[in-house]
């Protein structure tokens, strides 16, 4: 007999363009898993509200790049329900519910909450709906009975959260919400063309959506070994982070090759960064193909999404109602 296939669900917040570090970090996993769990992806539009309330004006144009990229790097909707959380309303309804019987404690003392307003001081966050942030993430979760969810360290805390939020409505009313496992993911951290952790907001990202001459581009004028000036300077390829993009990109020969030429300086920065480039493009390409596609078809993406918006949208309602009932409302 077929087992059933268990269910996955995890969301982004849609901020724009995705970079290589976003694809090596989260996507490749979604990709990977698409097939074997019964998957939901979606994105978490109303959780970008909470950090960027004040500025709504790109919000659309965001979800809608940030489709074409996991749609391109291959999350396959064929394989799996792709959705937008605005156009399931019920996450709002058990999000409601949840908060009736979440202590405001629970919410100070996750780490993330503390973290996040530090890092974002310019903002006023003092707001209910960052503080809510998690429980909005908890509904999310628990709307589709969710047992696994890929997501990153920093989204332990909110897991956490959502296990408590299940059992404390379990014992509360009746066992509705089984409580989700978070999947773990090795990710190698990737560095920007700067040498410091590859993010937008460093202005040192390659994105999925740049062109092969972009790509090149930022290659060649990449940071190297700082200490290796002339092409007959020794390098040293540990502290190079061209070399760290080798060890992601390249196969093995190139990567022994380019780690012994470096230190006798019998390679030069130049056709290092070559090698690494058409490896690069090469693991880009299949990616552009397909975005070349979906950019022809605006219509279709939407299709995407209002189908899987629908599909999400059943079992959601499912899941209200049990909780609904549970609770005598
Ligand atoms: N908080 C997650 C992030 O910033 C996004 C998110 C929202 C999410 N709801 C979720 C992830 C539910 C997994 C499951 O990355
Ligand atoms: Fe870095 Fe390659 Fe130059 Fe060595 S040869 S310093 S690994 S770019």
């Amino acid at each position: 007999m077929k087992q059933r296939k268990r269910r996955m669900l995890s969301g982004m917040q849609p901020s724009g363009r995705m970079h290589l570090g976003n694809l090596l970090g989260a996507l490749d996993n979604w990709i990977k898993y698409q097939q074997e769990y019964d998957a939901y992806f979606f994105v978490a539009d109303w959780h970008a509200l909470s950090t960027n309330y004040a500025d709504t004006s790109r919000i659309r144009e965001y979800i809608h790049e940030m489709l074409l990229d996991w749609l391109s790097a291959g999350v396959d909707p064929e394989k799996c329900t792709l959705f937008i959380q605005s156009r399931v309303p019920e996450h709002a309804v058990l999000h409601l519910l949840l908060s009736m019987i979440t202590p405001v404690p629970w919410l100070e003392r996750n780490p993330t909450y503390k973290e996040k307003m530090e890092e974002l001081r310019e903002r006023d966050l003092t707001t209910y709906g960052f503080l809510g942030y998690p429980v909005l993430q908890s509904a999310d979760i628990l709307i589709y009975k969710a047992e696994v969810v890929p997501v990153g360290v920093d989204q332990l805390p909110h897991l956490e959260l959502t296990r408590e939020l299940a059992r404390r409505f379990n014992n509360l009313y009746t066992a509705v919400f089984p409580e989700p496992q978070p999947l773990l993911t090795e990710v190698p951290k990737l560095l920007g063309t700067d040498g410091k952790k590859m993010s937008k907001s460093y202005n040192n990202a390659i994105y999925l959506s740049d062109s092969e001459k972009d790509v090149r581009e930022k290659l060649r004028t990449m940071v190297t070994d700082p200490a290796r000036v002339r092409r007959t300077d020794r390098g040293n390829p540990d502290i190079c982070p061209v070399f760290s993009y080798h060890k992601i990109f390249s196969e093995i020969g190139v990567i022994d090759r380019v780690n012994t030429e470096c230190r006798t300086a019998a390679i030069g920065c130049i056709d290092c960064k070559k090698l690494v480039a058409d490896r690069m493009v090469g693991r880009l390409e299949p990616i552009w193909e397909t975005r070349a596609e979906w950019v022809k078809h605006p219509k279709k993406v939407e299709a995407v999404v209002a189908e899987g918006s629908e599909m999400a949208g059943k079992v959601a309602r499912t899941t209200l109602a049990e909780a609904k009932e549970a609770m005598k409302i």
